[in-house]
């Protein structure tokens, strides 16, 4: 009786084994198409990518340092994964915009995520979404121009005036040999909140 308990018991472990195994297998196969499947043009921005315009004659260029000047509206960008040069325009929630601040209008807060007196921001606006494309005259306050929210450049994107119930997502940014680049992912929800 024992021995034929024992027989059960051996042939169910067996059983467990194989069909675990044949998961395995089965699973196996197909990892990597997984991974093959992200379509890098969507991933968000990574550490070390670059950024190109987003818009106009320069589209598609290289930003510099250089091409960024204190009271010039904000820059729409898209970053750029820097091994493969693959431009992350594949996801509208991938629009950047840069913007060289006076650095009197950088808040102690915020001097970590700025590089070259230059600051990085999700473009997207956090009450309905529409693209921020003003600098205010005063300097240093990013302005939607779909509802009038305003928001702080020179400290973490902080929702001054407006309709907008949240801040901006911030891209802090590092200075690499002469450029500037990413230094982490967005810091900060993306967009309008979700309703
Ligand atoms: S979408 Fe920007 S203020 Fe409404």
């Amino acid at each position: 009786m024992a021995a034929d308990h024992l027989e059960q018991h051996t042939t169910c472990e067996c059983r467990r084994a194989i069909v675990t195994g044949a998961l395995a297998l089965a699973v196996a196969p197909f990892a990597p198409t997984v991974e093959a499947d992200v379509n890098p043009r969507t991933v968000r921005p990574q550490t070390g990518d670059r950024f190109v315009f987003m818009t106009g004659d320069r589209k598609g260029e290289p930003i510099k340092p250089a091409d960024l000047k204190v009271g010039d509206a904000p820059t729409l960008a898209y970053p750029v994964d820097a091994a493969s040069g693959t431009v992350r325009d594949g996801a509208r929630t991938n629009l950047l915009l840069l913007v060289r601040l006076d650095p009197k209008d950088i808040a102690a807060g915020m001097q970590a995520n700025a590089a070259e007196g230059v600051v990085a921001y999700s473009a997207i606006c956090t009450h309905y979404g529409c693209p921020i494309t003003q600098l205010h005259a005063s300097g240093g306050k990013l302005v939607c121009n779909c509802h009038g929210s305003t928001f702080d450049a020179g400290n973490n994107g902080e929702n001054v005036v407006g309709p907008a119930t949240r801040r901006l997502a911030v891209l802090p940014l590092k200075a690499v040999d002469g450029d500037i680049v990413a230094a982490a992912g967005f810091s900060g929800p993306l967009g309008p909140p979700q309703q």
